[in-house]
């Protein structure tokens, strides 16, 4: 039985102790030390390349190392191989940490602070409670579910918008293109936590940027192509939008001469959000593989016609 890891080589051999402690019946190789390819069953990889899928014949489930799987091309993977998308701990703590930093620096006013402390102006802004202010998440799955728990200990007013309806008990829920409108028009801050699919591609335009409250913020943690980068500018720069946060870009690396690499108002992070972590996703995978083993459905395989 063997699994071939084909991913993140800093981190490979982490994995290759936690699977030789746990599973030692299990033959885990990693890339490019991958023996014969026919043998392999089970493979961990952020991309699918056609070419080499073609040569693992006995490939039975493809393990995305990460959390999104809009990079995989499905048609490359045979249909009767499940693709299953990274869901562990160690993904959604980051997350969570991230996106709190964010809205919480956001309330706190640190980028204005920033600005004020380089131009030696002591000015202290007004400070209200997190009670004033409407969070709203896209995207409602394991990691908008988790960021909004972690906010609602904060105390801020909470929604959260899903393509099909979802509860959380603190948060108000919309769901579905019609409740689209409502749901920005009372967001303070909107964070992107959507799949990047057809549906959700530039999802995040001028059009969209009008319905929020004048001022809103702009946090970016799902994908580079959810936001159309001119209607963003143009946002920030009518004073529309306040500011934006983006963890992610397209291209990435973002080139040097893009604008929102001077941008006052759009602060960068080089995709470093979240980050699959070997000792948490290791345990999560090997219940995954034996699941295979025994027969049983796999957790957290995703739906090749939906796209996540
Ligand atoms: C990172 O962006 C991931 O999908 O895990």
């Amino acid at each position: 039985m063997s699994i071939l890891y084909r991913s993140d080589a800093p981190r490979a051999a982490a994995w290759v102790r936690y699977f030789a402690e746990h599973a030692p019946d299990l033959d885990f190789r990693v890339w490019p030390d991958a023996g014969d390819l026919a043998e392999v069953e089970y493979l961990i990889a952020w991309q699918a390349p056609a070419e080499f899928i073609a040569r693992l014949p006995r490939l039975k489930v493809f393990f995305s190392s990460g959390a999104g799987v809009d990079h995989v091309d499905f048609s490359a993977l045979p249909g009767h191989v499940p693709i299953v998308r990274m869901v562990e701990p160690g993904i959604i703590n980051g997350m969570v940490e991230y996106v709190s930093l964010a809205v919480l620096a956001l309330h706190r006013d640190f980028f204005d602070y920033m600005a004020a402390k380089a131009a030696r102006i002591w000015d202290p802004l007004e400070v209200p409670p997190a009670s004033a202010r409407t969070i709203g998440v896209m995207g409602m799955g394991a990691l908008g579910c988790a960021v909004l728990e972690r906010l609602a200990s904060y105390g801020f007013n909470l929604r959260g918008w899903n393509r099909s309806p979802r509860e959380i008990e603190g948060v108000e829920s919309f769901a579905g293109p019609d409740q689209l409108q409502p749901f920005l028009a009372g967001c303070d801050v909107l964070i992107c936590l959507l799949p990047l699919t057809a549906a959700t591609r530039g999802i995040l335009n001028r059009e969209l940027f009008s319905l929020l409250p004048a001022g809103a913020a702009l946090i970016n943690v799902g994908r580079g192509p959810h936001l159309v980068d001119a209607d963003l500018l143009e946002a920030l720069d009518s004073g529309r939008l306040s500011r934006a946060i983006l963890d992610v870009t397209e291209p990435e690396p973002l080139p040097a001469d893009h604008p929102f690499w001077a941008h006052p108002r759009v602060f960068l992070t080089p995709h470093v959000a979240s980050m699959t972590q070997p000792e948490s996703a290791a345990p999560i995978l090997l219940e995954n593989v034996r699941r295979h083993q025994r027969g049983e459905p796999l957790a957290d395989v995703i739906d090749r016609c939906r796209g996540y």
